[in-house]
């Protein structure tokens, strides 16, 4: 893949997050996904790919932007056939009531280098460089955390868990506890958490629980990248959720997915901070129509990690709204 689309990417996730910031804890999620949404769409127009959307915002019928099988970019001759995973706002409620870690986020790879997942939950676990090869999903999450204490050579007491604050957890998190491990719960935002885990110092180690199965391969695209590592099993609430696996290709629904069974190939990931998190700052509106973002660009196959930090000047180049 082309490494100069990961920095057409970030000008994507850039526009997202400066269009969703204006709605930074007005209290409509809403309005907040939709600013995101329509600002992302727009900026992939100018993008020379033959693109394909493979996780986005929903089936075509729910979603009128960016679902699950839409074109984008702007098509030509030469254009190269990617596809994309995308989250315009990740962490809605987070961006509403202005919160830590919401992010806007496009991962992409070469034609079908992403696992379809439904809209449908994940059982996760996400660690960094340091524990790639340890994790298994099927050991229970005392002996996951023993063995990334061993590999990053600290006491288990000074290992750090992320679980979101959900009540399905509540067995998850009286297990963590006992082994001694400290725990960080979030209300939202599974994908800045498992980047975290495996971004240098930010003192995040694992990622471990459910969380949206979309956001597992967005997150396992960027452990791709980072030379983190991460699992998930697709967890199905109904029925119909296990249908639409299974019309989505899925052919064993308890099957445990790797990291490169998630995503494979060569790998792009970029995300633009929308409020301040553990990994990136949010954005920042400035006096004299300016702005500041931060963003992180990541490419798989060469392993380089940016961070941009880009000011932004709308009496010049206008926000799209
Ligand atoms: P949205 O941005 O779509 O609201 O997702 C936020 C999120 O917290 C994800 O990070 C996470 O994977 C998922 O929701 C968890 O789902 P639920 O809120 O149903 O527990």
């Amino acid at each position: 893949m082309d490494r100069n689309l990961a920095l057409e990417f970030v000008r994507i996730t850039e526009a997202a997050a400066l269009s969703s910031a204006r709605w930074m804890g007005r209290g409509d999620e809403k309005s907040a996904d939709q600013a995101a949404v329509d600002a992302m769409r727009k900026a992939f127009d100018s993008v020379n790919i033959d693109g394909t959307v493979v996780i986005g915002e929903g089936e075509r019928d729910e979603a009128p932007m960016l679902y699950i099988g839409e074109k984008v970019g702007r098509k030509g001759l030469d254009s190269p056939q990617i596809d994309i995973a995308l989250d315009p706002l990740e962490g809605t409620t987070i961006c509403a009531v202005g919160g830590v870690g919401a992010i806007s986020v496009i991962a992409a790879a070469e034609k079908n280098g992403f696992l379809h997942a439904p809209d449908t939950y994940m059982d996760k676990i996400a660690v960094g460089p340091a524990c790639k090869g340890v994790i298994d999903i099927d050991l229970t999450p005392t002996e996951n955390i023993h063995r990334v204490a061993e590999a990053l050579k600290k006491p288990v007491g000074d290992v750090t868990v992320v679980i979101l604050d959900r009540s399905r957890h509540s067995e998850l998190i009286l297990e963590v506890r006992k082994t001694g491990a400290r725990i960080q719960l979030i209300g939202d935002g599974d994908v800045s958490a498992a980047v975290a885990a495996g971004w240098n110092d930010t003192g995040i180690d694992m990622l471990i629980g459910i969380g949206g199965a979309p956001e597992g391969v967005i997150s396992a695209a960027a452990m791709r990248c980072l030379g983190g590592d991460f699992q998930g099993r697709l967890k199905f609430r109904n029925e119909q959720e296990k249908e639409r696996a299974t019309r989505m290709g899925i052919k064993d629904l308890h099957k445990k997915f790797t990291l490169t069974e998630l995503a494979s190939g060569n790998v792009i990931f970029c995300a633009t901070g929308i409020t301040d998190g553990p990994l990136l700052a949010g954005v920042k509106i400035l006096p004299g129509g300016r702005a500041k973002t931060q963003s992180i660009v990541m490419r798989s196959q060469t392993g380089t990690i940016r961070n941009i930090d880009a000011h932004h000047n709308f009496s010049i180049k206008p926000l799209v709204l």
